[in-house]
């Protein structure tokens, strides 16, 4: 790398004692100027292309991203924006004093600070820094740059700043952007902005923020504020009043998932120049604000509540109810409008979506019921689509035929029955997503030809029947479970073979039969195959191993036979393997535990497995369910079973295992479930705090077990061991006490838990794996469902869910 910036400034040595010239454009360069560039360039470990280009030109002032004044022929502009350099920020740059925009956004600076001497750029009025990889504290030298109008900071997430007290001096300020710079500790951030009168936009998305004052100690300054983005902070209040002191040029106002709560203030309503207004992801409550309701009846005397140039409304994710409609007739500009996943009830009429620019409209998750006549012709023309769980009636909404621009729709559990029209069948080429899921749709579905683009189709839980349908080379995500279809597989592997996006296939619960065809070489990119509760038999083939990307495979409860053919062992990245219910025999294959070691669901219950449990079992230390229950094992549980240190769930139930518990086994830190009913285990039942939590339901049909909870005594070693019980007491009551917490973790992973039902199984995976309170509440799920299932099986919960609704209000 060094040598290449050799090259660069011998080349550029060469070309100046060449005398090299041309006809020059503007002015000349001045050659201390040209030689602090050259050396500043020398920086940069990876020159680019255009920088090289530099090196044709004598006239420093004629470089690509290089500017010089008209008159004095000083260097003003220094823009090296996304050429993707990487190197160090040189100090030559001081000798280019007068420059005045400095860009050098997407810049990898190697998580350098940003150097102090930045401050000595007097007539700076432009810095970008965005995206640069700084680090560090903000230099309050930065202050000094008095002149400067544009400041961007963003992106970085790795900077930090503990006062903006050196902003104040920056009274020339326009646009301001600290997204993702870490402002906790600067408590007075907004008094401090503040004094920025002449601010036009202001970002501070991503900033970690938790205060937002409720007032201004004297009056709101930046009152020529456009652009406002305070998202995704912290701030756990109500939307604060002083926001409306600044309304008259407020354009865009962003707010969302900032933790506001309270309710929409009537203030709204003086925003007179909002266009773009997103309250998503908050905790916002109530009706949208009640003058709308007098507005209808005093037809237009009083001022609508919502600004009526709105183009854009969000709220989103809130906890917000009543009536709807009336408030948005009045948003006569609107284009995008998003409600979902709020409580409200309104029936939705004509006359309220008389809205002529709509392009984007989700009113799902509410209580919404569409009172719309069959020939309803809407004047908007949508793009996208999104009606989950609006009472849509019985029939298929015909008005969708007039939308020729849709590329997303999704009318999931809307209770429509019937068949689908054909119409809806020959979609444009745009359309990339239908859900049409959760409803009561029958008949068989077409062929899907070559020309559409459909990524993703769910038609899960419907009545649907008929052979498999072929599916387009562009198809990402099929989901038909839940259904009738029958036949063979054959439609599968005959699209596969065309097809090299699909990354999620779920066709479980159907009435699938005949072999599975070695054919799955051809879904290289599968990452997650459901064939469960089929009729499916034979061999599991051998090419299933080919599906190397594979997160998850289940064929639980069909008639697969012999053993997992060998090849599984290259999908080295499996998380969740499911074959329970089966008639699958033999032993389990060593290679399971010594090369699948991003298992962390493994359930072979319910099948005609013999032999010991190998000990390599035990290799499998991301595992955090584990169940063998239901088949032939004997021997011995395995005595490295301890390190499973992350384990939730142990089912050995059902089986011959014999002998007594591994002396380690109580060391299992993070157990919540276990069964060890119907085996021949003798001994000592495990002491440590996890055991301590077990009933003795999880130990009956074993005649020869003692200690808590089967028995009160056992040896003489019982004293030790409650010493080391009440030890780890403490730690125990811990856990219960954030247990007793969790319930709205909970209660949101049962919303994710229906969610990953219709969107796809990833999502609530990756939701699981992250949020370790959910955990739990996936353990306890477990429990409930009497063992034998788990995620999948979740089915069951859908009626749960269905009372419950997919939505933030509780009941
Ligand atoms: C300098 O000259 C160029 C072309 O002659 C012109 O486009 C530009 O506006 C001038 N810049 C200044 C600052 O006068
Ligand atoms: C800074 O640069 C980034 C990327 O080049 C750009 O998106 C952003 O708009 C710039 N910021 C300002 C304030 O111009
Ligand atoms: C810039 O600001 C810092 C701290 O705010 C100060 O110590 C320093 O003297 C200033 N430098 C110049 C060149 O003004
Ligand atoms: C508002 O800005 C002016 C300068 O533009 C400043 O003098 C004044 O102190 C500021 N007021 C507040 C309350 O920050
Ligand atoms: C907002 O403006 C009103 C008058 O329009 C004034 O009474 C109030 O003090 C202002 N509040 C703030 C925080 O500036
Ligand atoms: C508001 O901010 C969020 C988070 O930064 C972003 O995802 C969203 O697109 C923004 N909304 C608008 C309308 O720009
Ligand atoms: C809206 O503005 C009008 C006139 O400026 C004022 O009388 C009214 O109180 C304001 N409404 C709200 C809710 O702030
Ligand atoms: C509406 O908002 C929800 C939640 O904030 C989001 O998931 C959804 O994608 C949005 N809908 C559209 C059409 O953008
Ligand atoms: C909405 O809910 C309220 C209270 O639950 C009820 O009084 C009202 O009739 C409902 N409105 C509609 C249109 O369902
Ligand atoms: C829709 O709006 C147009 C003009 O704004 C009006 O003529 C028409 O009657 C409205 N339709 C309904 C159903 O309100
Ligand atoms: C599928 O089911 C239908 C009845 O719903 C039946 O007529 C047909 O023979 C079945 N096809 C196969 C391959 O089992
Ligand atoms: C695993 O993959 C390798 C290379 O792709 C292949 O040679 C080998 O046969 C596969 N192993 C099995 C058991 O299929």
């Amino acid at each position: 790398m060094e040598g290449v910036a050799l090259v660069l400034s011998l080349l550029l040595v060469v070309v100046n004692l060449d005398g090299f010239s041309c006809v020059y454009s503007g002015s000349h360069c001045i050659e201390s100027e040209k030689n602090a560039l050259i050396k500043f360039s020398q920086g940069f470990k990876n020159p680019s292309r255009s920088m090289l280009s530099w090196m044709l030109e004598e006239n420093c002032c004629s470089w690509k991203g290089v500017e010089c004044d008209n008159k004095t022929g000083h260097v003003i502009t220094l823009d090296l924006h996304k050429q993707f350099l990487q190197g160090e920020f040189r100090n030559s740059l001081l000798g280019l004093p007068y420059l005045r925009h400095l860009d050098m956004s997407h810049i990898d600076f190697l998580g350098e600070r940003i150097p102090e001497f930045i401050s000595s750029f007097k007539d700076l009025e432009y810095l970008n820094l965005s995206k640069t990889n700084f680090r560090g504290m903000i230099p309050e030298h930065l202050g000094n740059l008095s002149r400067l109008q544009f400041l961007d900071l963003s992106g970085d997430f790795s900077l930090r700043v503990d006062n903006l007290e050196w902003i104040h001096s920056l009274f020339s300020m326009k646009i301001l952007d600290l997204s993702g710079v870490d402002m906790k500790s600067a408590e007075n951030w907004l008094h401090d902005i503040n004094l920025l009168s002449s601010l036009l936009e202001l970002r501070l998305s991503a900033c970690q923020l938790v205060t937002l004052p409720k007032f201004l100690p004297i009056f709101v300054n930046f009152t020529s504020l456009q652009i406002l983005d305070l998202s995704l902070n912290y701030f756990n209040t109500r939307i604060p009043s002083w926001l409306f002191n600044t309304s008259h040029n407020l354009v865009h106002l962003n707010l969302s998932r900032s933790r506001l709560s309270g309710s929409l203030p009537n203030a709204f309503g003086n925003m007179s120049s909002l266009r773009v207004l997103d309250l998503s992801g908050n905790s916002l409550r109530g009706n949208l604000p009640h003058s709308f309701e007098k507005m209808s009846s005093f037809t237009g005397y009083l001022p609508p509540t919502l600004p009526s140039k709105l183009k854009y409304l969000d709220i989103s994710d809130n906890k917000m109810e009543g009536p709807l409609a009336r408030s948005i007739t009045q948003l006569k500009q609107l284009v995008v409008l998003n409600v979902s996943r709020n409580c409200f009830n309104d029936s939705i009429t004509e006359h309220f979506l008389n809205l002529t620019h709509l392009r984007v409209l989700d009113l799902s998750s509410n209580s919404f019921i569409f009172n719309v006549s069959a020939t309803w012709m809407p004047r908007f023309q949508l793009d996208s689509l999104s009606l989950q769980s609006c009472g849509l009636g019985a029939q298929f909404p015909q008005w969708i035929q007039t939308q020729k621009e849709l590329s997303f729709i999704d009318i999931s559990r809307t209770n429509i029955s019937g068949e689908v029209p054909d119409w809806f069948w020959n979609f444009s080429a745009k359309v990339y997503h239908i859900d049409l899921s959760g409803n009561n749709f029958s008949g068989e579905i077409p062929e899907f030809t070559e020309s559409v683009s459909l990524t993703k189709l769910n038609l899960s839980d419907n009545n649907f029947h008929g052979p498999l349908p072929h599916f387009s080379p562009k198809m990402m995500t099929l989901i038909l479970a839940r259904n009738s279809f029958n036949g063979t597989i054959a439609p599968v592997c005959e699209s596969l073979v065309m097809n090299n996006s699909l990354s999620l296939l779920d066709l479980s619960s159907n009435f699938l039969s005949g072999q599975l065809s070695d054919c799955w070489r051809y879904g290289k990119n599968l990452q997650g195959l459901n064939l469960g509760h089929n009729d499916l038999s034979g061999e599991i083939p051998r090419s299933i191993g080919d599906l190397t990307n594979l997160f998850f495979l289940q064929l639980q409860n069909n008639s697969f036979s012999k053993n997992l053919p060998s090849s599984l062992k290259n999908i080295t990245g499996l998380k969740i393997l499911d074959v329970s219910e089966n008639s699958l025999s033999g032993n389990i294959p060593f290679w399971l535990g010594e090369n699948l070691h991003a298992l962390e669901i493994l359930v072979l219950s319910r099948n005609n497995y013999d032999g010991i449990i190998p000990r390599e079992i035990c290799q499998l230390t991301e595992l955090r369910v584990l169940n063998l229950s239901s088949n032939n094992f004997r021997g011995v549980i395995p005595c490295d079973i301890h390190n499973l240190k992350i384990l939730e769930s142990l089912d050995l139930s059902s089986n011959h295992l014999s002998g007594s518990f591994p002396p380690r086994m109580g060391e299992l830190p993070s157990l919540e479930f276990v069964n060890f009913s119907f085996n021949d285990l003798t001994g000592k039942i495990p002491v440590g705090p996890q055991f301590h939590t077990f009933e003795n339901s999880s130990y009956v049909g074993n005649a020869n077990l003692c200690g808590f909870p089967v028995s009160r005594f056992c040896s003489d070693h019982l004293h030790e061991d409650m010493v080391h019980c009440s030890n780890n007491n403490q730690e125990v009551q811990a856990i219960e006490h954030e247990e007793n917490n969790n319930w709205l973790d909970e209660f949101s992973f049962y919303i994710s838990m229906g969610i990953g039902f219709y969107t796809g199984f990833w999502l609530f995976w990756v939701t699981l794996t992250l949020k370790e309170s959910w955990r739990y509440a996936y353990m306890r799920f477990l429990e409930n469902m009497g063992n034998k299932i788990y995620v999948f099986a979740a089915i069951r919960l859908k009626n749960i869910q269905a009372a419950k609704g997919l939505r933030n209000c509780p009941n």
